[in-house]
């Protein structure tokens, strides 16, 4: 059976990592072990540049019919001036919106060979694995109004508005208890009930929802608490599940502890479809564009990588050959190899071709 996956490198590094992806893929189907149908299609400024908006209507449409959706990256100074609705991030808002992918699944894994990478000590990201739930399709990305008003005698007046329904907190709430379920049974829901309504709101909707999971320890976290814990002691955590802007926030914290944004794969996920269960699926690497070290071939492509891995796990269900990639990309950092990103001093340094080759031989070995 054939599955599709339609391709949006993006910008800057975003189409250099997606060409190692492919390589991947083909590899796959070559092996017999997947049978993708791919197709791409442009985001962000490269779209901006040929089309005036940040993605079109046509490949909007691929996006919401394929099996998956292959994301790089989008952004970078040549765009900071085009209007705001067309400015490369709209891509993105629009396809999470369009798509319905609310929950935005962000692993942070510290990898071994990694553990010295990190900005904080060996001993406290040692074999971290937690897993941000982030709701990504609602709160104060997309809450109306959001305006800039002006009020005359040189003042102007900004306005974000936060918002949340109980539908959308007990929806991500029961991803995140879900997922519990699969790893260490813990939950902590972050969010700001001592200041914002919207917050007394989730912390109400997603202690009903732990009744549902009396198996799943649940614990409150404010979310300014969560940022410093998860710098302090990171491995108290297994799932954090949190909005829209905290879960932006918090889930760069955690990327960080892993010794480099460029390991953090994402899976952002819709609800199953009622008739054949299926959930419109969109994967991408935490990273962005990197518009400073683009072209260089030097960038990372490791999160790339890893972003396929989670289509294969939660669209495709091929968790063996997921977790073969997962093992390719471990193995590789065993024998030594380091992007600029993630250098140290001892270990041999090699650019994004070298680097998606490298993974690919593991996986042909
Ligand atoms: C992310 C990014 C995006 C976000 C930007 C590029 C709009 O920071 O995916 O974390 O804020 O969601
Ligand atoms: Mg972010």
């Amino acid at each position: 059976m054939t599955h599709s996956l339609f391709l949006l490198p993006g910008d800057g590094i975003g189409t250099e990592i997606m060409v190692e992806v492919e390589k991947v893929i083909a590899w796959t189907n070559a092996e017999q072990l997947t049978d993708f149908v791919t197709d791409s299609g442009l985001a962000g400024g490269s779209a901006y540049d040929k089309h005036q908006v940040a993605i079109t209507d046509e490949d909007t449409a691929k996006a919401l019919a394929a099996d998956a959706v292959i994301f790089g990256a989008v952004g970078g100074p040549k765009w900071d001036n085009v209007p705001y609705e067309h400015r490369p991030e709209a891509a993105l808002l629009r396809l999470r919106k369009e798509m319905a992918v609310f929950a935005n699944l962000r692993p942070a894994i510290c990898y071994p060979a990694l553990a010295d990478a990190s900005s904080l000590k060996r001993e406290l990201v040692e074999g971290l694995d937690i897993l941000i739930v982030r709701e990504l399709t609602g709160g104060v990305y997309f809450g109306e109004p959001k305006t800039i008003t002006d009020l005359g005698d040189g003042q102007k007046r900004a306005i974000d508005t936060q918002v949340y329904e109980t539908y959308e907190i007990d929806r991500i709430a029961r991803v995140a208890f879900d997922l519990a379920r699969t790893r260490n049974n813990r939950v902590h829901s972050a969010d700001k009930k001592n200041v914002m309504k919207s917050g007394v709101l989730w912390d109400e909707v997603v202690k009903g929802v732990g009744k549902d999971y009396p198996d799943v320890k649940l614990e409150h976290i404010l979310a300014d608490n969560a940022a410093m814990q998860l710098v302090r002691n990171p491995k108290q955590f297994d799932v954090m599940v949190t909005d829209n802007l905290f879960g932006d926030i918090l889930s760069d914290v955690a990327a960080m502890l892993t010794g480099s944004l460029g390991m953090l794969p994402s899976a952002s996920l819709g609800a199953p479809d009622a008739v054949t269960g299926k959930r419109k699926a969109f994967y991408e690497p935490v990273h962005g564009s990197a518009p400073d070290i683009a072209g260089q071939g030097i960038a990372n492509p490791i999160a790339m990588i890893a972003s396929f891995a989670m289509a294969l796990r939660y669209s495709f269900n091929m968790i063996e050959l997921a977790d073969k990639i997962e093992g390719a990309i471990a193995a590789v950092l065993d024998d030594g190899l380091r992007t600029g990103d993630i250098a140290q001093d001892n270990r041999k340094r090699v650019g994004t071709e070298e680097m998606g080759a490298a993974i690919l031989a593991k996986l042909k070995a």
